[in-house]
């Protein structure tokens, strides 16, 4: 087989390979109405046998009311004969709303090709794909070569056909503010099944991405093809099951309504929509994207990522320089490593009424400076970080009585706020350099390490004035502009992380994680809450992006008890961080935390870096483990949120082990791989009767084989 990853299969097919599957696609028809379509996505084929794929005759039916290859195709217009689901939707001069494009040239490079298709009317349309690991992304350029400003409806980044079988479920996340990322299973129904965001971010509603089964799948068996839009702004997704049979899937960025102008020579780039198919059930999926995360998508993925501190829910608005010190010094003392100061430290942000875009330190509550506080947490030992907002403005500010024409909004019409504030338009140079310069500054004056970047609102009232025709468009160029500063910063500052947070999980997405290094997945820090939002947040996205801290006992949202150490191993499957009031910790409480702290640092990597199988249960409902496997060593942790309540299953049947070698325990047991993952290991927090909320860790190494 070729180690090129773009074959030619054909006079107008081409295939993209990765070592595991094929996506093969070209030109069905030439000529005025050249359909490039879908032929195959499967498993690899040996590359002489590609070209079988590629269907002889196309395929037609003689009827007035249907044309059976408007799924087939990588990017459906509106135009000609096309009732399916459009992915590219244009206006043209005179109200004329047919897209008609015929084949110009095929640019191929190693790992990428791009097929030009032009429309007569004067646009310009790339369907690039490109082979990263076992991910395919696509993704279009348009351009508009004519005379006369386009209008775009839809500009999805492609459309991905899901072969044909007996049955078709999917799977997916929804769910809502403290309530991410639950996992939802079902049959894809007959019709068009959509997941949206219309907020400008992201949402906690839902997640861009879908995978899709025969109804067969397991977490360790079958086939599975995910299709993922990397993305943080508004989006659409849609699956459609026709009822003659066929199932597509389109993504791209944006939403229903709003609508886009490009004026003659102007272009549009749509995000990548990601298209992976895999063997090995959920699972094997899942491997899969953390392995593409790890190498295509994460600015610092190898990095060992700090145990952190954060002040939010010890303190929430009441940050004051004596108290920020003692809650570094006892978190130092834990073996925190970096220390990161929430909400509240700046301007006149005593509550959530006031001070957003004021960015400078309380003068009241520091002051000195934020550099007393920082020295401090150095001196311990720590890197320092920082909460800050930088999309957002409450009216009552310095900020916004200078510059009311910076937030998103329509003359005459009312700005409404939420949580008091408003959303500041990134689609303008003047926010974005404004933003480059304040957030730079206190990097440079503190010596900052490390941003919790938050995003506290949706979009509303979502205008443009100065944009004309244009003002749609920041839509994309809002989002376009956070991108923006984000790589500005890490280019400046080359040491500086960054954690994504919107709301809790508003804005996890391949999108941001390619310039942030964590994202902060929920506000619920409810222990058994959190254990369903991190197996949704497994699916696509690696545990060392996933920011996850242990809190306070009864947690301040749900009031649920959870013993200490049930919290820390339900924060230990990501990155661990601490963010509960330390001043209130006893000291039994402080001597077991720093024992779990110490134990969490000797496991990092096989946690963080490590293949992850979710062996077995409900997490959070029902008995439950997941698995981590890292070079020699493997880490399992178990959980049983209800002892008496139910009986739970005596062993967990590890996965991923090589069946030959010897894994040996800490107390120097020792098993062949093959029993692991056939026969079990015995969990005594699963079967021995107690209390509720009963976890354990186990770390065995490999010791032979
Ligand atoms: C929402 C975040 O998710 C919280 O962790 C916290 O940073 C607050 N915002 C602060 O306002």
């Amino acid at each position: 087989m070729s180690s090129v990853n773009i074959l030619r299969v054909g006079d107008s097919a081409w295939a993209a390979v990765t070592q595991s599957s094929a996506f093969v696609f070209g030109l069905e028809a030439a000529g005025e109405d050249s359909r490039v379509v879908q032929w195959y996505w499967g498993p690899r084929l040996p590359d002489e046998a590609l070209a079988e794929v590629v269907r002889q005759a196309p395929r037609r039916i003689h009827s007035g009311f249907h044309d059976p290859r408007d799924v087939d195709e990588l990017l459906p217009v509106e135009g000609g004969a096309r009732w399916g689901v459009p992915s590219l939707q244009v206006t043209y001069e005179g109200g004329v709303r047919s897209v008609e494009l015929t084949f110009a040239e095929a640019v191929v490079a190693d790992s990428e090709i791009e097929l030009v298709l032009r429309d007569p009317l004067g646009l310009r349309v790339g369907l690039h794909v490109r082979v990263a690991s076992e991910v395919v992304e696509r993704w279009v350029s348009l351009t508009n070569e004519g005379e006369h400003a386009v209008r775009l409806g839809r500009v999805d980044s492609g459309s991905w056909v899901i072969p044909e079988r007996a049955g078709y479920r999917y799977t997916g996340v929804a769910g809502a503010w403290a309530q991410e990322t639950q996992l939802h299973r079902a049959e894809l129904a007959v019709g068009e099944t959509t997941f949206t965001s219309r907020t400008g971010t992201t949402s906690h509603r839902a997640n861009p991405w879908i995978m899709i089964d025969a109804g067969d799948a397991t977490e360790e068996l079958g086939e599975v093809w995910s299709v993922a839009l990397a993305w943080s702004g508004s989006w659409r997704l849609t699956a459609q099951r026709r009822p003659e049979g066929d199932v597509a899937v389109t993504a791209g960025f944006g939403h229903d309504g709003p609508t886009w102008h490009l004026a003659p020579g102007e272009s549009l780039l749509t995000p990548p929509v990601l298209g992976l198919r895999t063997c090995g059930g959920y699972g094997a999926a899942s491997r899969a994207w953390h392995d593409y995360a790890r190498h295509h998508v994460l600015p610092t993925p190898f990095e060992e990522r700090p145990v952190l501190y954060n002040s939010w829910e010890a303190t929430w608005f009441d940050v004051h320089e004596e108290g920020q010190i003692e809650l570094a010094r006892r978190a130092a003392d834990l073996g925190v490593e970096l220390f990161v100061v929430d909400d509240g430290w700046f301007g006149g942000r005593v509550d959530d009424r006031r001070g957003l875009g004021d960015w400078w330190p309380n003068p009241d509550r520091f002051p000195r400076g934020l550099s007393k506080l920082f020295d401090t947490v150095r001196e311990l030992g720590m890197r320092a970080g920082l909460w800050v907002e930088p999309e957002m403005v409450n009216p009552d500010s310095d900020l916004y009585r200078e510059h009311p024409d910076w937030v998103l909004h329509y003359p005459g019409r009312r700005r409404d706020t939420l949580r008091h504030q408003l959303v500041l338009n990134y689609g303008r140079a003047d926010v974005r350099e404004w933003a480059i310069g304040w957030l730079s500054g206190l990097v440079s004056e503190y010596g900052l390490d490390y941003f919790k970047w938050d995003m506290n609102r949706s979009f509303t009232q979502a205008g443009w004035p100065d944009a004309g025709e244009r003002a749609d468009l920041l839509w994309i160029e809002h989002t376009r502009g956070v991108y923006a500063v984000l790589d500005t910063l890490r280019e400046r500052h080359p040491g500086l992380r960054i954690e994504s947070c919107s709301g809790g999980g508003g804005r996890v997405d391949f999108g941001i994680l390619r310039r942030t290094d964590e994202v902060w997945t929920s506000d619920n820090t409810d222990a058994r809450d959190r254990q369903a939002i991190q197996e949704g947040y497994s699916y696509l996205y690696p545990a060392c992006a996933m920011s996850a801290w242990v809190t306070d006992s009864p947690n301040p949202h749900t009031r649920r008890e959870v013993p200490l150490a049930y919290r820390f191993h339900v924060a230990m499957a990501g990155a661990l961080g601490i963010g509960g009031d330390l001043t209130r910790w006893s000291a039994e409480e402080l001597e077991q935390a720093r024992s779990l702290v110490a134990a969490y640092k000797a496991v990092r990597p096989v946690i963080q870096h490590g293949r992850l199988h979710r062996l077995a249960g409900d997490p959070g409902i029902t008995a439950s483990a997941v698995q981590y496997s890292h070079e020699d060593r493997v880490v399992v942790l178990a959980y049983n949120p209800f002892a008496l309540a139910k009986r739970p299953p005596r062993r967990v049947r590890l996965a991923g082990l090589d069946p030959s070698a010897l894994y040996e325990s800490a107390e120097g047991e020792r098993w062949h791989g093959q029993t692991l993952m056939s026969h079990g290991l015995e969990l005594p927090t699963w079967f021995i009767t107690g209390p509720d909320y009963r976890s354990e860790m186990v770390v065995l190494r490999r010791v032979s084989g």
